[in-house]
């Protein structure tokens, strides 16, 4: 199955930018997921792929079938051979199980047998043979939303496309159907673009991570680059808890440097492989990389904490910590029996990101696991 490529594509309503210059490739078999804030252009991307939104500008292929291209072609819909999961699931309520699933084939105009044999097939794959002949009313949430993707997968798409599947689910079975849906994904080597709001979904589940924010992918990447360096504070942020520390660096040597600031003693060492930007820098730490009570590795800083606050959230706990004007969020499985605390970084954890909204690494700016060798992860 061929890679699906998105350049350039633009949309505006009214004087609102709503997608700005999107770029990108979901390689052939791979789980590419686009992540962002409500209203950031998500949708309108996936609808522009799909073929049921016609943006202002770009292109958009699959392969090399252009689908959408400024000189005017404009593929429709229903012969783009993708399969799409709406937000809401988007059922037929007056038809089964069965005939939501076969409706695809129907509009397609396929034989009455092989009709049967495709559905009987599917709702093989995703587990509802015994519930062919209910209506969609009948079924709970994740049952829906096995139907809708029985749906997208009934007449063989040669690509995936979903849009926040799981948001009507509640937590359990959101869990559930993400590890259900990523067998299925990796089973059939479908290739895939999923949107969500959700973090920790996205880190979950994806091969690549795009990130976007108010109508531009601000950082793409592997789940392990786009989190551990974020290259933005927005996207610091956004992924998940983070500290920031902000200073004045020093250079050592080769791309060895230490952020200087008040009250941080011995400051705080970290790598950039391109000279962070004049003025002050900003680090930040993710909470699992600041460590309590631990013995310091060589050339780590050690300093001396209040806690501030403790929340209990089950496996650890999230300590709220105070060290001078700074404050940093540390987990830790214990819950600690003093009111001060001895913090010291992990080595290699702290990371350059920037306010500026223009200066957004968009490549990984040193990717650990290229996409190629994904399969010896797996
Ligand atoms: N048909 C439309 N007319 C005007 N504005 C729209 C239309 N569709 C979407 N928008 C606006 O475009 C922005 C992006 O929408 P959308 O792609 O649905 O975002 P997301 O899926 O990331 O939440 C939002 O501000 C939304 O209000
Ligand atoms: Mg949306």
């Amino acid at each position: 199955m061929p890679e699906i490529t998105v350049r350039r594509l633009s949309q505006t309503f009214g004087t609102a930018k709503v997608l700005d210059q999107v770029d990108f490739t979901v390689p052939d078999g791979r789980f590419v997921t686009l992540l962002g804030p409500s209203g950031c252009g998500k949708t309108t991307t996936l609808m522009s792929i799909a073929g049921f939104h016609t943006p202002d500008a770009g292109t958009i292929a699959h392969g090399d079938r252009v689908l959408f291209d400024a000189a005017g072609r404009n593929l429709p819909a229903e012969q783009r051979d993708l399969g799409v999961v709406f937000q809401s699931y988007a059922l037929w309520p007056h038809l089964t199980v069965a005939e939501n699933v076969a409706f695809p084939l129907r509009i397609r105009k396929a034989g009455r047998i092989e009709m049967k044999h495709r559905v009987a097939d599917i709702l093989e794959l995703v587990e509802l043979v015994p519930r062919a002949d209910a209506y969609p009313h009948e079924l709970s949430g994740g049952q829906q939303q096995r139907v809708a993707l029985a749906r997208a997968l009934a007449h063989g798409p040669r690509a995936l496309l979903l849009d926040e599947p799981f948001s009507n689910l509640d937590a359990r079975l959101r869990d559930r159907a993400r590890e259900w849906l990523g067998e299925l994904q990796r089973d059939l080597g479908i290739t895939t673009v999923f949107v969500t709001h959700d973090q920790t979904e996205a880190l979950a589940m994806s091969d690549r991570v795009l990130v976007m924010n108010r109508g531009r992918i601000v950082r793409a990447g592997t789940p392990e680059d786009v989190y551990q360096r974020p290259g933005s504070r927005f996207v610091a942020e956004f992924l998940g808890r983070c500290t920031f520390l902000t200073g004045t660096a020093r250079k050592l040597d080769g791309s060895a440097w230490l952020l200087e600031a008040p009250h941080l003693p011995g400051g705080l060492p970290f790598h950039a492989l391109t000279p962070p930007p004049p003025g002050p820098v900003t680090l930040a730490l993710r909470p699992e990389s600041l460590l309590l009570d631990t013995p310091a590795a060589p050339g780590a800083p050690t300093w001396q904490a209040a806690i501030t606050r403790a929340t209990f959230l089950g496996d650890h706990y999230l300590y709220t910590l105070r060290v001078g004007p700074h404050e940093l969020q540390a987990l830790s499985p214990r819950r600690l029996p003093e009111a001060t605390v001895q913090v010291t970084v992990a080595p290699e954890s702290a990371t350059v990101v920037t306010d500026d909204p223009d200066h957004f690494p968009i490549e990984d700016p040193a990717p650990s696991t290229p996409l190629d060798t994904f399969d010896n992860v797996l």
